[in-house]
């Protein structure tokens, strides 16, 4: 070979070669080759015991709302217009009197600290970084008030009621001495849906490390090491209330718990008779119960079906939604979540009349993956997302998100 096209051959490869930037943390490395939330799913899946990523990605009986939910997404199809200028996208949203920086906020998840020791606190202070709202669940493994100790972004409250109504009323009481900005009133888990991966592994929560969780907790020596390394997971706000905090009860045994399954229309009122602030109705499914909480007299309405994680067979909010934002007609704030794994998503929620959407496995699958680092990666793409989204469809305001940029296909291929 001769010396000049030896040389020519070390230029090419010089002007194709690319090495990424060596990061010694472990962290970094992980997340730069998360490109989706999907990717952040898969690592999560690895990382976590089988158990543990169970309770977390499954959903109720045969699955079929968990993948209903993201196959609505799909049916959606953009009408994108184009020579619209784009060069200032602003994707912020105003909710319950608040400007968000993009129309999400990150949904009641309980038991986080299965997923990584940090759980809520992690979670709150990435919302916080991410100037978005962040819901505790009455399920949480830390307390109302650590929780608002540790973020200064807005953060609201996720009620469950027990027929002990002294306890919801406590809750509701610190919550609000807490300085929490809205109640989140969940209505679809009157009793616990059932999770067929929960029964077959005979998950608990707080998860157990016995004999045979032993071989998980070996294959999966990080998550372990930290478990044992903090401390012990109880559900911070009502541990001792006679609702199980510390002894693991199967998730199935769960459902037993004497959630007050008569709780109906007339509670909420009692419940607005304590809380001073807005109120938060999760899990309205049909044109009917929307009608009825108007009455109520309700600030915002979440359509939700809890992630596919209760009734099987429940129709994807995104579907309920057109129907929900006509009877409603702007009479009260509306969220929908189940199935946001996209800014893209969010943007189609937004389009079809929500104020904004809701996320609840798209953080735990960066939590899980890569602990508060992980978080952020998952809301740093999310915003890319929307505003991306936004600039493809040829829109630069959320006002301008309007039902005439998507239609509906027949499949969701
Ligand atoms: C939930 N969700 C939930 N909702 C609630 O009101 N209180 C809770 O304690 C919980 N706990 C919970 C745990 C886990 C592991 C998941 C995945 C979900 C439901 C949640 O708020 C939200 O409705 C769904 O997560 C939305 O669906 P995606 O975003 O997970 O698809």
């Amino acid at each position: 070979m001769s010396r000049t096209s030896f040389a020519s051959m070390v230029s090419t490869f010089r002007s194709v070669v690319r090495f990424r930037r060596f990061s010694w943390s472990a962290t970094e490395r992980r997340l730069a080759r998360a490109a989706s939330v999907a990717d952040l799913r898969r690592i999560a899946k690895r990382r976590l015991p089988a158990g543990v990523f169970d309770y977390i990605d499954g959903g109720a009986e045969d699955e079929l709302t968990l993948r209903r939910n993201r196959a609505a997404f799909a049916r959606i199809e953009f009408r994108p217009r184009v020579l619209r200028d784009v060069s200032r996208v602003d994707p912020s949203v105003s909710l319950l009197g608040r400007t968000l920086p993009i129309p999400l906020v990150l949904a009641p998840t309980g038991s986080t600290r299965i997923a990584h020791p940090q759980g809520e606190l992690a979670v709150a202070r990435a919302a916080a970084r991410a100037g978005l709202p962040y819901t505790l669940s009455t399920l949480g493994n830390r307390s109302i008030e650590e929780v608002a100790r540790e973020n200064d972004g807005p953060h609201w409250f996720q009620l469950y009621v027990w027929e002990d109504r002294g306890l919801a009323k406590e809750l509701i009481q610190r919550a609000q001495a807490a300085g929490y900005e809205a109640l989140v009133l969940t209505l679809d888990t009157i009793v616990f849906g059932r999770r067929d991966r929960d029964v077959r592994r005979g998950f608990t929560l707080p998860p157990r490390i016995g004999l045979d969780t032993i071989v998980e907790g070996i294959l999966h020596p990080a998550w372990t090491w930290n478990l044992l390394r903090s401390e012990p997971i109880v559900f911070a706000n009502v541990t001792g209330r006679g609702v199980e905090g510390g002894a693991p009860v199967s998730v199935t045994d769960y459902g037993h718990e004497p959630f007050d399954a008569s709780f109906s229309w007339p509670d909420v009122e009692w419940i607005r008779s304590i809380w001073d602030g807005p109120v938060v109705l999760k899990g309205i499914q049909t044109v009917e119960d929307a009608e009825l909480a108007l009455e109520a007299g309700v600030e915002t309405i979440a359509v939700s079906n809890h992630g596919g994680r209760q009734l099987d067979g429940a129709p994807p909010a995104l579907e309920v939604l057109p129907r929900v934002v006509e009877a409603v007609g702007g009479r009260a704030e509306i969220l929908c979540d189940g199935g946001v794994r996209r800014g893209s998503d969010i943007v189609k929620a937004v389009a079809l009349g929500a104020t904004a959407a809701m996320a609840g496995r798209a953080y735990l699958y960066g939590l899980g993956a890569a602990g508060e680092a992980g978080v952020d990666h998952v809301l740093r793409m999310l915003d890319d997302d929307v505003r991306r989204t936004m600039a493809l469809c040829g829109v630069a305001s959320t006002d301008e998100l309007t039902p005439d940029l998507v239609r509906w296909r027949r499949s969701g291929s």
